[in-house]
């Protein structure tokens, strides 16, 4: 396998990259990525020096640059990561940049596998395309569940989706596509609420937890996200939808006292803000359909608290990486006012 990995300097692609380099060794990755804010060569550094291991700078809505690629690389599969995924910022920030990447980008990623002929294409998308369910409710998100995305985030993610399903319909494209849960583990940009909150606990200072606390995620460790992944990969039906997730439903207090506990803090800690807009209320996902191809989570549930614990303390050792990502988004907001 030849794989073009889009968007692998991020959270979930370089813990992907990583997981694939070490249990396939077959297989060379190229990793074609924009390097935003978010992308982070030092997730990396220690594959840099691998022999099956190449980095191209690159933007997914750049079907040339995508082309030219494949066919130096003389590239067989495609997994794309390449997103902006934070969903505050397409609330309140560029949403352009979200339906160019997220739609618009995927898009051109099809045209180079069809044009290609490429074996296959993974297609990493998530569950929030699904909208949200209630709290009252016992239903989980199927792979048959309408399309209902809330929030610009989801409804850029859920046009990239579409396009994979048409292209599939159309071209005979080998596109599979996933929608996974919110992940936690090493190397997640500190924006996001684990990491931030394990900060700006460490700090001393109060974690904001939005409205009532009450919204529930389902939470995935990030390589259990990236075991499924891979399984796809090989054995996913082209033209299939996956559903990924470990069955592990907590909603934000729980979340959020779990985390102050580690630190010997209680709900003292704790600062209510303003709900975020069109916030949803409930994930859950059902993900009987990959487990039939044999993918089962390795932290379940029951082993949530232990792999929590493994993040905070990979966080508190990794200090400095964190405070350097901060100042890449610092610089890039920065320049992107003054463009
Ligand atoms: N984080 C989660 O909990 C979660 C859950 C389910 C699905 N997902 C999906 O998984 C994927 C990866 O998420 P993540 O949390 O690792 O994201 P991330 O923000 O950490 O990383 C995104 C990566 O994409 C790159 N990128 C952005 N725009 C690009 C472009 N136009 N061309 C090339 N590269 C570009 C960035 O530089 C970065 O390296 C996303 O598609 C996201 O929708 C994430």
């Amino acid at each position: 396998m030849r794989l073009l990995v889009c968007g692998g300097a991020g959270f979930i692609g370089s813990n992907f990259i990583r997981h694939k380099l070490s249990s396939d060794p077959q297989c060379e990755i190229t990793n074609f990525d924009k390097l935003t804010y978010a992308g982070n060569p030092d997730n990396l550094t220690d594959v840099a020096n691998n022999p099956r291991y190449a980095f191209v700078q690159g933007d997914i809505t750049d079907y040339d640059a995508l082309d030219k690629t494949v066919k130096e690389r003389g590239i067989t599969h495609v997994i794309n990561f390449a997103a902006e995924t934070h969903v505050d910022r397409s609330i309140h920030g560029v949403c352009k940049d979200f339906v160019l990447t997220n739609s618009l980008g995927v898009q051109m990623i099809l045209d180079a596998v069809k044009n290609n002929k490429l074996e296959k294409y993974v297609q990493v998308s998530t569950d929030e395309v699904y909208g949200a369910l209630d709290l009252d409710d016992t239903a989980k998100f199927t792979e048959q569940t309408p399309i209902m995305p809330n929030m610009p985030y989801a409804a850029a993610k859920a046009g990239g989706d579409l396009m994979c399903r048409a292209y599939w319909v159309t071209h005979k494209v080998p596109v599979v596509v996933t929608h996974c849960s919110n992940n936690y583990g090493p190397y997640q940009f500190p924006e996001k609420v684990i990491p931030s909150f394990i900060f700006r606990v460490s700090r001393g200072e109060k974690v904001p937890v939005y409205g009532d606390g009450l919204n529930v995620r389902d939470w995935i460790h990030v390589l259990d996200h990236c075991r499924a992944l891979d399984l796809l990969l090989q054995k996913g039906e082209p033209g299939e939808v996956y559903n990924i997730g470990a069955d592990n439903e907590r909603n934000n207090m729980e979340l959020t006292r779990m985390i102050l506990k580690h630190f010997g803090k209680g709900d003292e800690s704790i600062e209510y803000v303003e709900d975020r807009k069109g916030h949803d209320r409930r994930y859950a996902i059902d993900a009987s359909k990959i487990e039939k191809l044999g993918w089962t989570p390795e932290y379940p549930r029951g082993k949530f608290e232990q792999g929590l614990k493994e993040t905070i303390e990979w966080y508190l050792a990794n200090t400095a990486w964190a405070e350097a990502l901060w100042k890449r988004k610092q610089e890039w907001d920065e320049k992107a006012l003054r463009a």
